[in-house]
């Protein structure tokens, strides 16, 4: 009998590829999400992989009659949850928004669990946790270093679960793995799922990828004179296949009997990227052509940001190991399909 796995938000691009690996790896996966960011068609996509489609409840984490539905008609092993909202900048425009569905949302989900005596998570947080004179130390960020001052509501409601969880792991018996990771890009090695969003893009990857496939004109650079390699922003990439297989890991862990009832995990490569770097790669890549020009500095933005993930090798034997090539490959046949399915 598979051990069932409740996924949140599973619909939307990083929590797709969860559901594929966790399938991958003998779970039975049943996804909620209210679609509020994410496509009925990606099942379709999802089905392309795995040859069958996972069950899915269209239904919003904060409706708890609903919640209770799927908690009762499953007995699930655990919950790997990727709450929710995360746009950093919408989360400065609508913060109640996000501390509506990420925080509300998530303790609802908290309830369900504590009452059907689910006590398993995989939590998706992030580095954005941490306090950013941290960022300053150049041998990456450890999962010790002080959380807290976060400088949008996004970032808070991601602090905030964390320290719900850490109490729930200590007076509720909770086991929980709160991995905390930053720019997950790229796309399923089967071009079948990735990030290609309808909209206006406010990530660096699907606004470079829509300019590839003439969906925009240009790509803006938010400006060019910091203190890195060419003076644009350096970030640490990392696949989304290697991050979830960090997921998966972690979640393998927690079932050999995690070591405490809560523990960090930075998921990070350890590879500086800075976007003039990766503009050439893509062109290179992909052979087409990426005209850009300078914008004015987005606020908030840190100019480098990097973590260490020594704990995640010792303790969970995860690393990153996908080539920056192929994940663009990978990202450029994703999004080719997408326009063509248009
Ligand atoms: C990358 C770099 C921009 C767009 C991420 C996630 C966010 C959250 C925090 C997890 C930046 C530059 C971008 C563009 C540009 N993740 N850029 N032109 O800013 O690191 O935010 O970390 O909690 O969800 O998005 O990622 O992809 O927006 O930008 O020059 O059109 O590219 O300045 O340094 P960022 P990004």
């Amino acid at each position: 009998m598979k051990k069932k796995i409740l996924m949140t938000w599973a619909m939307w691009y990083i929590g797709s590829h969860g559901v594929v690996a966790f399938e991958k790896a003998g779970y039975e996966v049943i996804i909620v999400d209210n679609l509020i960011n994410s496509y009925i068609s990606t099942l379709e996509w999802i089905e392309k992989i795995l040859w069958y489609q996972p069950k899915f409840y269209e239904y919003d984490l904060r409706n708890t009659a609903k919640l209770e539905e799927v908690f009762s008609e499953y007995n699930f092993h655990g919950v790997v949850h990727f709450a929710w909202l995360k746009a950093v900048g919408e989360s400065c425009e609508k913060p109640l928004n996000y501390f509506d569905n990420n925080v509300i949302g998530s303790i609802r989900l908290f309830q369900c669990m504590e009452k059907y005596w689910v006590k398993n998570i995989i939590f998706s947080s992030s580095a954005t946790v941490y306090n950013p004179e941290n960022f300053l130390d150049w041998i990456g960020v450890k999962e010790d270093a002080f959380t807290g001052a976060t400088t949008n509501p996004y970032g808070t409601t991601k602090f905030l679960l964390e320290r719900i969880l850490q109490d729930l792991a200590k007076f509720s018996g909770f086991i929980v793995m709160n991995l905390r990771y930053f720019n997950p890009v790229w796309a399923h090695p089967s071009w079948c799922i990735g990030e290609y969003p309808d909209e206006y893009p406010n990530n660096l990857l699907p606004y470079i990828m829509k300019v590839v496939c003439w969906e925009l004109p240009h790509l803006n650079i938010f400006w060019d004179d910091y203190e890195t390699i060419d003076g644009t922003w350096v970030r640490d990439y990392i696949d989304v296949n290697d991050l979830i297989d960090g997921h998966v890991k972690a979640y393998q862990k927690l079932e050999d009997g995690a070591t405490q009832n809560y523990t960090n995990y930075n998921l990070w490569v350890w590879r500086g990227v800075s976007v003039l770097e990766l503009v050439e790669i893509t062109k290179r890549v992909t052979g087409k052509k990426i005209p850009f020009k300078l914008a004015w500095r987005r606020s908030g933005d840190i100019a480098e940001v990097f973590c260490n993930s020594e704990k995640a090798l010792k303790e969970l034997w995860w690393k990153a190991t996908r080539s920056i090539e192929e994940s663009v490959k990978n990202s450029y046949r994703f999004s080719e399909k997408i326009i063509w399915k248009k």
